[in-house]
């Protein structure tokens, strides 16, 4: 699933999300014996009816465990494909298959088969933002809440490959201190986006705010470098997954945080704290791709069962390897 300028992305529209639209998708769902999974980033209404709502290491952990016959992933095409290759098994529906990832279409898997061949002997880890193709190169999957602890895991005198995200390779790569690590220059537009300056000034306005921040984000090395400076207490400053962000919210005594990431997340962080003020580092990081499971895309899934997903079996079996290894490492995923 490449995403392409020219393609179409407007997202099925024209279904309000009331309480007979809430009815409908769970009596759907029960009929289809589905489970609903949604991402952080999906619109609240569609964070409020799925089963589990998480981080993408906590999605694919359930979508592997669940006794479910049909998965219905509310996310994006990588997480759908992803719980396809845990459970071949499963009828695995996205509500839109045309939700993509610019990070995913960042790397193919000619381009790793390419870099591999300059380094022989290095260990592939790719982030799970990649496509099954790029998996299946990979020895060794990671989300953003287990990087660190995969990149640990491999003996120290290996060469390491880290894909396709800068920003996340720079905060392992800093972590772990690993010297003999190289990282692809691959990037999401949305996290990005959001960027140093922003944060700075923000920070210099609510002292006492705590700082989420995404490790994707463009700005994450520069909240590092506001903590060295003393602009900002070094212990406000919590570079996490999404589910993450969820944990450290219950676990918070500050009053307000400052979130760097996309917008969607606020939502789950009001309902584990509602007494925290939290605010959007960038309002308009919005990702138009998880957007596009709107209220009437997932009606029609269930409705259709459609979009179906469907990888390859050669592939899938090539790639099972890594994404089972990044399911088995690492503390539980937020939404767990
Ligand atoms: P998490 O793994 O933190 O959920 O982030 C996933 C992501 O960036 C999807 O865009
Ligand atoms: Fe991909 Fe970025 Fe959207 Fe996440 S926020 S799905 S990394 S484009």
């Amino acid at each position: 699933m490449t995403t392409t300028l020219d393609q179409d992305l407007t997202p099925y529209g024209g279904v309000e999300a009331d309480a007979d639209w809430a009815a409908r998708v769970r009596e759907l769902a029960r009929k289809r014996d589905a489970v609903l999974l949604a991402h952080n980033y999906q619109v609240p209404e569609i964070q409020d009816i799925a089963d589990f709502t998480g981080d993408s290491l906590a999605l694919s952990r359930i979508a592997a465990s669940s006794d479910a016959s049909t998965i219905v992933f509310c996310g994006v095409h990588f997480m759908a494909e992803t719980a396809k290759i845990l459970a071949p098994e499963k009828t695995v529906l996205i509500p839109d298959a045309r939700a993509g990832c610019s990070l995913a279409d960042s790397i193919t898997g000619a381009q790793l088969r390419e870099w591999k061949s300059e380094h022989p002997g290095a260990v592939v880890v790719s982030y799970v933002n990649t496509t099954a193709e790029v998996k299946a190169e990979t020895d060794i999957c990671c989300t953003s809440s287990n990087a660190v602890d995969v990149v640990a895991s491999i003996p120290a005198d290996q060469e390491v490959l880290f894909l396709p995200d800068q920003f996340l390779g720079a905060h392992v790569k800093r972590v772990t201190g690993r010297e003999n690590m190289h990282v692809w220059a691959g990037e999401c537009h949305v996290h990005a986006g959001i960027n140093g300056a922003e944060l700075a000034a923000q920070a210099e306005e609510n002292p006492d705010a705590d700082l989420f921040i995404h490790p994707e984000c463009g700005c994450a090395t520069s909240a590092l470098y506001l903590a060295g400076e003393g602009a900002v207490a070094p212990e406000r400053v919590k570079i996490l997954s999404t589910g993450d962000m969820v944990h450290a919210a219950r676990d918070t005594k500050a009053t307000s945080v400052l979130v760097a990431t996309e917008i969607g997340m606020i939502h789950q962080l009001r309902k584990a704290a509602p007494e925290i003020d939290f605010r959007a580092v960038n309002d308009r990081a919005s990702c138009r791709y998880m957007k596009m499971i709107t209220p009437a895309a997932l009606l029609r899934s269930l409705t259709e069962g459609a979009d179906e997903v469907h990888v390859d079996p050669e592939t899938a079996s090539r790639a099972r390897a890594s994404v089972q290894r990044m399911i088995e490492i690492g503390q539980p995923g937020g939404g767990e």
